[in-house]
Parts: C-alpha cells; structure tokens; sequence
C-alpha cells in the first residue's frame, strides 16, 4: 500500500507531475498555478513559494483513476464510482485497528512557542471573496468529550495569524457535534491537524462513518495494514506517525471568527467557528506541505465524492424505510448541480394521491442531521416503467406525463442547509415536488409505442453471416 511519499514517487515516475521550480507569490498566483495545472488533471510539486519554508504537492487524487492507483487496485486505469465506493463499503465493514508506535517522522522536528509562525506553511488565499488563506489538504483529528473516541475529516482552516487559525465544521461533520460537547464542558478541545497523510487515510477522513466508527481503522483495512499513530506533543490526541506536518492546538470557545469561502459546488459558503490557539508543529524532515485546490476543481470534487456515497446512501436508507412501497431510488448530488440533492423515486401507482404523500412523507424522512428536506431540492415521483438513473427517461416522464399545475408542488419555508447560498433569512427555502406519473385514467391514452415482441428476436439469427452475400 502507497503511503504519502511513494505515491508522489509513483506519480513522478509515470510522468503526471508537473515540477514549477520558478518563484510563486503566495497570493493568488500560488492558487492560480495550482488550478492551471490540475485543470490538466495533473498532479504539481511547487518548489518556492515567496516567504514559505516548504513546498507545496498537489492534485494528487484530481481524477478518479488515482484512487485506483493509491489503492493498488488491478482496475486502476478504469477504477470507477462503484468500484470505489464497493472499496469503501468493504473497508467499513472489516475495519483494522491502528497501531501505536513510539516515534515516528513527522516529530523529526518539534516547533513550539515563538518560533511558531503558519506563514512558513504556502498557503494561499484561493478565491476572490474568501476570508484570507485556507489550508485545505489536512485531516483534522479530535477526541469526542465525553467518549473519548477519535474523529477525524478534512475540514479547510482558515489562518488567522503567526499562531491561530479556524477550523470549520459544517452542519453535517461529527465537528460540529464534538465541538459542542466541549464548548458545554466549559474546558479547553485539543486538535490536531495532519498534512500529507497516507492515501487510505485521506480517503476515510473524507467518509461519513457512524459516531463511534473509527476513521483511522476503515483507512487500515482500505490499507491493508495497520495505520501507524504517534502520540501528539501536547495532547493524548493520535496523529499518523509518517505524516508531513502536523499543527497542534486548542479550541478556545470564547471567539468566534465568521468567515467565507469558496466552495465545492461552485458558490461561496459562510462558516462560523472557534478560534484554535496553535501550541506545537512537528514535521519531517524536507516536510512537504499538500494542497488541494478548493471549489468546484477537480481534486477537490473527486475527494468530495466519497463523502457523497455517504450522503446519499443517508438519503435512500431514510426514504426506504418512510416509502416502503418505493421501487427504485436515485439520488443525484453532484457539484456541477450544486450542493443540494435532487432525488427520484419510481413506483408502481394504485391511486392517484400516493405520489403526493409520498412526495410529502421522503421530505420529512431522515433525522439529527441528515433530514432529507434539509439537503434535497426536488423530488419526483415516476411510474415503475421508468429508469429512474436516467436523466433522460425522468424528463421525458415529466414532460409527458403531467398535465396539470396539482403534480407541481412548491414547499416554501423549509430550512435548508448553510450551503444553499440562495436561501432567505433564517437559511430558508424552497423545495419542489413533481408528480410525473400517468393519471390512472391515461393510462391507456399514454400507452408508450413499442414493437411487441421484440424482446424476443435474436437479432443474430436474421443478419447473414458475412461472407453468405458474395
Ligand atoms: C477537500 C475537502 C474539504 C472539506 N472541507 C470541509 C470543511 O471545511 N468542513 C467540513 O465540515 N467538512 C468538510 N469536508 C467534508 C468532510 O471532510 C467529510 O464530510 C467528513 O466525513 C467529515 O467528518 P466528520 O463528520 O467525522 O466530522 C471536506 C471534504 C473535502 C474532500
């Protein structure tokens, strides 16, 4: 299994790493190179940027194929969303639990006190709008208050100062969860953020796992071997121990910073967090410090989508069990729509009002953080002759199969999540649900025009055999 350093290599040797050994700005050049290179959906190891001590690698995972590669899967070349998400459904369910070890390369160097300083990190401001520079490529790891169990994601930070910065947790993240346990505590959150981890690790930072499942255990079974963790510096907190950089520090409740950033689905997002005071930074030898550029870009997105398995996994279990009578169930949720959902649901209809109520009942299903009102935009309800994962087929069945204003409803009002940047005061918004089934009494009007039989032709039995025409 590849760790940080022998996937870079393997990158350089297939020749899809672009070295930039010419002097980058920090600024804005630094995130327009990045972007420039992984637009061409190559990986980039940035020699000097102005003021920073280390380089900066990325767009290591900007294609879906990389995964493949990390994972050392045969089908790497062809890797797709299935077999990636088949990989992580299997490591969820045979996790292997981490190892700790004594000492390890990322606490080769040890920088405490004044001589902490995150500009020595190349960090760069990406977008416009966004509040300052965010580090975006590090997995946060946290301890739950009262369990006292490890969590871990990747979660951007926006750097503040020498020595604090912001870490964000959106409404969905066990952070968020975490960090109210200890706010209520009253007492100081250790944390700690690890740049340049093992690709398994990265991978399952970015699952959605049950509150008491391990992230480090899932990237151990992805692995294939146990994932190695040292101890911090300043906290009982466990940090991979072959990791480039690690940043400790401690969340102080008392400030809050909001902040803006560009996000996945191409629209800035608001966050609000507590302040992190940084106590400690170890990092290896010739650390090198990974980026990922953020927003709708391709790195960021190919990441993304493990948390989107998640999601929309959360999503069909919740509609399931409230629509027992749903057929089949399609869920997209894709950045190039936005961040919201737009699900489909096909059934084999007895009477006119099912596709209301359940229209009504798969918006109100879901619960604590995941209702399906709050992150799905449409939903429309088709009959079982319609593919409900093709796009094509669910227009067509609106477009032809209904006929009046009664199967377009508009729910106003309803909370949204912070990401769905169009919603009004009090994150509200609208939600839409389309009835395109047939009326029962069209049924025979709106017949589909089919040949009957063909099914049954075996089109190999009427062509000549070539040769049979000369
Ligand atoms: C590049 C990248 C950036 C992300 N940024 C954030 C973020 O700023 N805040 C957040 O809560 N989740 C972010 N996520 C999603 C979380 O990492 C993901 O949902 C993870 O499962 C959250 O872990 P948790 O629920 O255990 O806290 C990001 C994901 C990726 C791939």
């Amino acid at each position: 299994m590849h760790d940080f350093r022998s996937f870079i290599q393997l990158l350089k040797d297939r020749g899809e790493m672009d070295h930039v050994s010419r002097e980058v700005e920090r600024t804005q050049e630094l995130a327009g190179v990045m972007s420039k290179i992984e637009a061409r959906r190559r990986a980039y190891y940035i020699e000097h940027v102005k003021g920073a001590r280390f380089p900066v690698v990325g767009g290591l995972y900007n294609k879906l194929e990389r995964f493949g590669l990390a994972l050392e899967r045969d089908d790497a070349e062809t890797f797709t969303h299935e077999a990636f998400d088949g990989c992580i459904e299997a490591a969820k369910a045979s996790p292997i639990e981490p190892v700790t070890v004594t000492s390890g390369p990322v606490q080769e160097n040890v920088i405490t006190g004044p001589a902490i300083d995150l500009a020595d990190l190349p960090v760069p401001k990406f977008f416009e709008l966004d509040s300052g520079p965010f580090i975006t490529g590090a997995i946060g790891i946290t301890r739950d208050h009262d369990s006292g169990e490890l969590n871990i994601g990747i979660y951007r930070t926006l750097i503040l100062g020498k020595n604090t910065f912001v870490i964000n947790a959106s409404s969905m993240s066990d952070l968020r969860r975490i960090y109210a346990g200890w706010e209520k505590s009253g007492e100081r959150m250790p944390i700690a953020m690890a740049l340049g981890v093992p690709p398994a690790m990265l991978i399952a930072s970015s699952c959605k796992l049950a509150p008491n499942a391990c992230e480090y255990e899932v990237a151990g079974s992805l692995a294939g071997e146990p994932i190695k963790l040292v101890k911090c510096q300043d906290s009982d907190l466990l940090v991979p121990a072959d990791a480039e950089i690690v940043i400790e520090g401690t969340v102080d409740f008392s400030q809050r910073v909001e902040n803006l950033l560009g996000e996945f689905a191409g629209q800035y997002g608001p966050e609000n967090a507590p302040v992190t005071q940084v106590n400690t930074i170890t990092h290896r030898n010739d650390a090198l410090y990974y980026s990922i550029v953020a927003g709708r870009n391709p790195e960021h997105n190919t990441l993304g989508s493990v948390a989107i398995f998640g999601v929309r996994r959360s999503i069909i279990a919740a509609i399931r069990a409230a629509v027992p009578d749903a057929r089949d169930i399609d869920v997209l949720l894709d950045p190039a729509l936005g961040t919201l959902a737009h699900v489909t649901i096909s059934i084999d209809k007895q009477n006119d009002a099912r596709p209301g109520e359940i229209i009504e009942k798969a918006f109100a299903a879901g619960d604590g953080i995941f209702p399906v009102s709050r992150i799905t935009k449409r939903i429309i309800i088709v009959d079982e002759d319609i593919d409900v994962h093709d796009p094509i087929d669910v227009n067509w069945a609106i477009w032809n199969r209904a006929a009046t204003a009664e199967k377009f409803v508009v729910i106003p009002n309803i909370e949204s999540w912070e990401l769905e940047r169009a919603a009004k005061a009090g994150q509200l918004s609208v939600r839409i649900g389309i009835d395109a089934t047939m009326d029962l009494e069209d049924v025979d009007k709106l017949i589909r025009p089919i040949i009957p039989g063909v099914d049954q032709i075996r089109i190999e039995d009427y062509i000549d055999k070539q040769g049979d025409l000369t």
